[in-house]
């Protein structure tokens, strides 16, 4: 089974839900900086490629967006429906693989946060992604995609790391393949009982030469590139991520 079917049916809600990213403020700050820089009238229809449970989906429905949310997880799709259905907010959810998006002309904006891309086999296969992107957007029209920024990675990179989230104490041990820029890490999770589970993620780090490449081949252009996604920090060596704005030709 490919790493993300496992990883995000499995540990990352519990992992990820109590981290600072997922706090109501911080998605609050997120959401504001994406309204901002998609500069979208009321009623404009969003796709949030790969939404996980709704951390985007919810609040920009509520600010007037028409949103569709996409992912592959039941997981994260089952928490997300029960979350719809308590704030009464009008959400299309579908369920599928983020190279096979059943839609052409129909979104002025796709988003596709958190590092949710790099997951596949091959870059090619990433590649495949982009193309869908590409046809599911109406002309000129926008995608923002948040990925780690690689030179900040590298330059602070942690081979290994424990840290104790809720009641669960994590390690984790990193390798990155400077060949194939994938970045492994397994994780090894203690549970509140003492038993200990075992997870992994496979990550290909695009740089933002590569992302532009592949966005231009793919026919997308970019047109502003930030350094985090609640803008307060500019792109560089040193910004915690690689939030890329680009535009359908
Ligand atoms: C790191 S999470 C980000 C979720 C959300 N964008 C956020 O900011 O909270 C990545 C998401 O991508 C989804 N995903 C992984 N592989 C996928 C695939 N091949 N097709 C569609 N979604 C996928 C996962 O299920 C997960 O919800």
């Amino acid at each position: 089974m490919p790493w993300y079917k496992d990883f995000f049916e499995g540990w990352y809600l519990s992992l990820y839900l109590p981290q600072r990213r997922f706090k109501p403020t911080y998605i609050k700050k997120e959401t504001v900086f994406i309204k901002r820089v998609l500069n979208l009238p009321k009623g404009a229809k969003i796709l949030d490629l790969c939404c996980g449970h709704g951390r985007h989906l919810l609040p920009l429905a509520k600010m007037g967006y028409q949103m569709t949310g996409f992912d592959l997880s039941k997981k994260a799709l089952n928490v997300l429906t029960k979350r719809i259905k308590k704030e009464k907010v009008k959400i299309r959810i579908i369920r599928g693989d983020m190279r096979k998006i059943p839609f052409k002309n129909e979104f002025d904006a796709v988003i596709n946060m958190f590092t949710a891309f790099g997951y596949l086999e091959t870059d090619y296969e990433d590649f495949k992604v982009l193309k869908a992107v590409v046809r599911a957007l109406k002309p000129g029209r926008k995608f923002l995609i948040d990925i780690i920024n690689r030179d900040r990675l590298l330059a602070n990179f942690q081979p290994k790391s424990r840290e104790k989230i809720g009641k669960l104490t994590l390690l984790q041990e990193r390798v990155y393949n400077a060949k194939t820029h994938r970045n492994t890490v397994k994780f090894q999770i203690l549970d509140e009982k003492g038993r200990w589970h075992k997870a992994k993620h496979v990550v290909r780090i695009y740089s933002l030469k590569e992302m532009r490449e592949n966005l231009n081949k793919a026919g997308l252009k970019i047109i502003k590139v930030y350094g985090d996604t609640i803008g307060n920090q500019k792109f560089s060596k040193k910004s915690r991520r690689l939030v890329i704005l680009a535009q359908k030709n």
